[in-house]
């Protein structure tokens, strides 16, 4: 079967100018000054957090290879650059994977990814906006995966029907969504005012609210995944949510992970906090500064993610 669909499109218009990046890895939690996002420019950060965020995806996969038969189609939906769906093809080796996403150079990662691990055979990807684009797959999916991509889609629960529809009778729909916002810092980080990370989170879910209602067409919706995918026709089987817990003292990749997250965010909202909380993250950021990030040995990652699982009543 070919899945190696390429279509030229250039992605949905909220894909398209000069969104501010997201800091991602912020549990459900990134948070957008617009709904215009560069996806593409996020490129680099998408794929290095998910390389960092392997040691989860291992867990939520192992949990979710014991729920399902083996797949004969898995369907990565808003894939970005592919990480997770090459785990997939990892996990699954009988299994072909399709990388689905709006942005076709996250796609073309996906794919060059797929080939470096020896996977290319098996792996195809759909460029195209979501969910619509999966009318162009040739056969319904066993497994399906939205890992924080459906919350950029909005009308969920329409979408969420849609991929659905494209389940084979039997298949399985897994969403990441929710969970706990990512820790880099202590409460008290010895310079400004102590809680700084939860006070920064406040002004986080404010922004994520505005990207939602920005989205063109926004329809509100409660956050009640389990509720919502049973609104689809679907039968909620799973709720498990995956730790990763990266230790201080941080690999370089972890703290260059932290550093970027917290500069995109400097970025987006840096405006909306108080002046002392806006010098201290000034400081954090200054790589000359002892007390910044790039020096610090207190910098940890601990973030929980959540993934709902739901069956297509054969
Ligand atoms: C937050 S990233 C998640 C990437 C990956 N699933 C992960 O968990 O790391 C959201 C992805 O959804 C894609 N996306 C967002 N809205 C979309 C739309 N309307 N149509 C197609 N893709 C979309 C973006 O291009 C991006 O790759």
């Amino acid at each position: 079967m070919a899945h190696d669909h390429h279509h030229d499109t250039h992605g949905p218009a909220h894909q398209q100018g000069h969104g501010h990046g997201q800091g991602h890895g912020h549990g459900h939690g990134h948070t957008h000054d617009h709904a215009d996002i560069d996806w593409a420019e996020m490129a680099p950060h998408l794929e290095a957090q998910a390389e960092l965020y392997t040691p989860l995806y291992r867990q939520a996969l192992t949990w979710l290879a014991g729920e399902v038969t083996e797949p004969g189609l898995v369907v990565d939906v808003g894939s970005g650059p592919g990480v997770v769906s090459c785990l997939f093809a990892d996990t699954f080796p009988g299994a072909r994977v399709v990388a689905a996403d709006g942005a076709a150079p996250l796609l073309e990662r996906a794919r060059a990814r797929a080939e470096r691990l020896g996977f290319g055979d098996r792996f195809g990807t759909l460029a195209g906006d979501l969910p619509g684009a999966l009318a162009e797959l040739d056969y319904p999916a066993d497994l399906m995966w939205a890992s924080q991509s459906l919350h950029h889609l909005p009308d969920q629960r329409a979408a969420l029907a849609a991929l659905g529809g494209h389940l084979a009778p039997g298949g399985t729909l897994a969403i990441l969504e929710g969970g706990l916002p990512a820790r880099f810092l202590p409460r008290d980080i010895g310079t400004g005012r102590p809680g700084l990370q939860a006070r920064i989170r406040a002004v986080e879910e404010d922004a994520f609210a505005e990207m939602r209602a920005d989205l063109p067409d926004s329809v509100a919706e409660a956050e009640d995944w389990p509720a919502m995918l049973t609104a689809a026709g679907l039968k909620h089987t799973g709720t498990r949510s995956f730790l990763l817990d990266l230790p201080a003292p941080l690999s370089d990749a972890g703290r260059d992970y932290v550093t970027t997250s917290l500069s995109r965010l400097r970025e987006r909202i840096g405006e909306r906090l108080d002046a002392e909380d806006r010098a201290t993250l000034d400081r954090l950021l200054d790589p000359a500064d002892e007390a910044g990030v790039h020096r610090r040995q207190d910098l940890f990652v601990l973030v929980a993610h959540t993934v709902y699982t739901a069956v297509r009543p054969v």
